[in-house]
């Protein structure tokens, strides 16, 4: 089931998500709604709270149009180590049509569990990394724009009002 995805204003986007205690059905249902989602969306990335559900859950798929689906899963996932800095442009779902340079570190490793309740750890760079971290930052009510410098921020916020006073 394709699930709507809030946008930026919607405060849901802003509030914190709790860990995930125990792996049920309606936690894998969940992520089968999420990555179905992500991929009609088409997106690379999608964090539990985009869709209104404030649990630390995030899917990753970064393989490219011709290339099978390759599903990240992690559940509860902490940034163990991080190194290296990049800054390249980012979107996101929830932030339509805007994009823009952000500040992120270059190599990351990510411990998270699986929809088996597994542990597993990631080396992510370049844009896996990248990914990882936009996507938890979601999990903590952080979405790329609130990386931008105060005037970037304040222009994006203005177009983005202008944007909502046009289609009402
Ligand atoms: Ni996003």
């Amino acid at each position: 089931m394709i699930l709507t995805i809030l946008t930026y204003p919607n405060p849901e986007l802003k509030r914190k998500s709790a860990p995930v205690t125990i792996i049920t059905d309606s936690i894998r249902e969940l992520v089968r709604n999420m990555s179905e989602t992500m991929y009609a969306a088409p997106g690379i990335g999608l964090a539990a709270p985009q869709i209104g559900v404030h649990q630390r859950i995030i899917i990753i798929d970064i393989s490219g149009k011709n290339e099978p689906p390759d599903l990240i899963v992690a559940i509860n996932p902490t940034i163990v180590h991080a190194e290296g800095e990049t800054y390249e442009e980012e979107g996101c779902l929830s932030v339509p049509d805007y994009a823009a340079n952000v500040r992120r570190h270059e190599r990351i490793i990510v411990k998270a569990i699986d929809l088996e309740g597994v542990e597993r750890t990631w080396k992510a760079d370049d844009l896996l990394a990248i990914a990882f971290q936009h996507e938890i930052d979601h999990l903590d009510g952080i979405l790329f724009v609130d990386h931008l410098s105060t005037l970037k921020r304040e222009l994006f916020q203005r177009k983005a009002r202008k944007a909502a006073e046009e289609k009402r």
